[in-house]
């Protein structure tokens, strides 16, 4: 039985798009999908099932951090057979030519959770992205005119990273810091389903830059515009 999710067997579309901001998850019904019905509040972390285009799509916010999409995310998978998942985000860049704004289609999720370790023991599992969404996803940018840069974000479980363990990542080619994307990635390995992340620049790590209010709005709009196109 699902307990964070209080949505009945058939309420939630087979294609889901994920932001961990609940109300993100408003947002995109209010914007982007026609006859939208809220099928969850528990723990504020909104539900919604609409139409985009006429196809079928339901936005569910996770919270942040791998531990609490992880519980959203296998709810989804196990108990409403949701096939297609895609998470839409912000990161910070570690590269200072990464401008703010830029979306990142994350092919790999590096990590450096504890659920990894508990999961796999000493192995080292690479988290990666399912190549049919990251290859419509990025064929869909070029078409919409939206710059995109494919590339491995990291998932950490800290944001205040007091070691600056960024650094490394980037020094191995990582383009973007996040805290979701590797879970997702291996939840969908674990449930045999498709996952992306399309994750969008909101700071600079390198540089210190962030984006306004006004900015992150315009560029989640790009974010979530593709995402949608993409499940089409
Ligand atoms: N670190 C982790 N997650 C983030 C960041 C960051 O700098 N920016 C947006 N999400």
């Amino acid at each position: 039985m699902s307990t964070h999710i209080n949505a009945k067997e058939g309420d939630i579309a087979s294609s889901v798009l994920l932001p961990g901001d609940p109300l993100r998850a408003k947002f995109i019904a209010e914007n982007f999908l026609e006859n939208a019905v809220c099928y969850n509040q528990v723990r504020g972390m909104l539900g919604y099932t609409g139409y985009y285009k006429g196809k079928r799509v339901s936005v569910q916010g996770t919270g942040m951090g791998q531990p609490s999409l992880a519980i959203y995310v296998q709810e989804l998978f196990q108990f409403y057979n949701v096939q297609n998942a895609i998470r839409v985000g912000t990161c910070g860049g570690v590269n200072k030519d990464l401008s703010l704004g830029k979306v990142i289609l994350a092919n790999g999720a590096c990590s450096d959770s504890s659920l990894q370790t508990q999961r796999f023991g000493s192995l080292h599992y690479a988290p990666v992205a399912d190549f049919g969404l990251l290859d419509s996803a990025y064929h869909k940018a070029k078409e919409l005119g939206i710059d995109v840069v494919v590339g491995q974000c990291a998932s950490s479980d800290r944001f205040y990273d007091e070691n600056e363990y960024w650094k490394l990542w980037a020094k191995y080619g990582v383009v973007g810091i996040e805290m979701e994307a590797a879970e997702l990635y291996t939840l969908a390995a674990q449930f045999k389903r498709k996952a992306l992340a399309i994750l969008t620049v909101s700071d600079n790590i390198a540089t210190g830059e962030a984006t306004t209010a006004e900015e992150r709005q315009t560029t989640f709009t790009n974010m979530m515009k593709l995402a949608l196109e993409t499940l089409l």
